[in-house]
């Protein structure tokens, strides 16, 4: 069982992931994200992004394809491993490099993105300082786009039930069961506890089990944040660009520049 401690990230981002459709750009629940982010660089005029948490690519390719001019890092090599395939694969040069947004420093940029929960692997003090890195790796104005669970909206009366899954997935001819469930803590630390039941073909299937933990925050927090950390809040929406609401919206996709 891979367990994890809240702020360490989780161990299954480095296996080199046969869940790899599940965070391609094109994926039903990434290109509502992706457009919507794109908007946000339009509208802001922006040519150059840091994609400090790029996974296995969702943002990066989606945006090269679209024109801009993006650089991906991330923690994980596993993950970058496979960008760095597909990158290859689709003749596309961008760089993809290893780094933790806490610290790397990459050059400037006009925005920088984390998207897909991303910065709930960082606790609070984590993600304070990971904003101070961003805006050391921002031109003067740039803007910074990320996405987090709503705090208000996963603690409003029996909401966190909706995050209960039981899917299956293929890819190949390996089949993929994935049960979660997830409670959340006094912290705002929401907790996923997931069993997999991974079957190749027609042989047994092998079951494993993971637990996620992901530090929620309210907007207000995040705005207050931003503004202790050197930014202005320039607007919020669900993440795919719908007008928030502080109790129904699930993911808050914020949008602040550098001052
Ligand atoms: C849910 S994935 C999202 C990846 C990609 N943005 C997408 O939408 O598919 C979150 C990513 O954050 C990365 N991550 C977690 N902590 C990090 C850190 N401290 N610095 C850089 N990347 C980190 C993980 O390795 C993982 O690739």
């Amino acid at each position: 069982m891979a367990q994890v401690r809240h702020g360490k990230i989780p161990n299954w981002y480095n296996k080199d992931s046969e869940f790899e459709e599940a965070f391609h750009e094109d994926s039903p629940n990434a290109k509502i994200t992706n457009e919507a982010v794109e908007k946000i660089l339009k509208k802001y005029k922006v040519k150059t992004v840091l994609d400090l948490t790029c996974g296995t690519g969702s943002q990066v390719f989606w945006l090269t394809n679209r024109g801009y001019q993006v650089i991906g890092s991330d923690i994980s090599p596993g993950m970058l491993k496979i960008a760095q395939r597909k990158a290859k694969a689709e003749k596309i040069k961008t760089p993809f490099l290893l780094g933790d947004m806490r610290t790397i420093k990459v050059g400037k940029f006009d925005a920088a993105i984390t998207i897909f929960n991303a910065i709930g692997h960082l606790t609070k003090a984590g993600f304070a300082k990971a904003m101070r890195n961003i805006y050391a790796n921002l031109n003067d104005g740039g803007i910074y786009v990320f996405d987090i669970f709503n705090l208000n909206c996963i603690t409003n009366d029996d909401y966190i039930t909706k995050l209960t899954l039981d899917r299956v997935t293929t890819t190949g001819d390996t089949k993929v069961r994935e049960i979660q469930y997830s409670i959340i803590d006094h912290r705002g630390i929401l907790v996923s506890y997931t069993t997999f039941y991974e079957q190749r073909g027609s042989e047994k299937p092998k079951a494993s089990k993971n637990v996620i933990t992901l530090q929620l925050y309210t907007v207000e927090e995040l705005s207050e944040m931003l503004e202790r950390n050197g930014f202005k809040v320039l607007g919020y929406s669900g993440i795919d660009g719908s007008r928030f609401s502080e109790t129904a919206t699930e993911r808050v996709l914020m949008v602040a520049r550098k001052l």
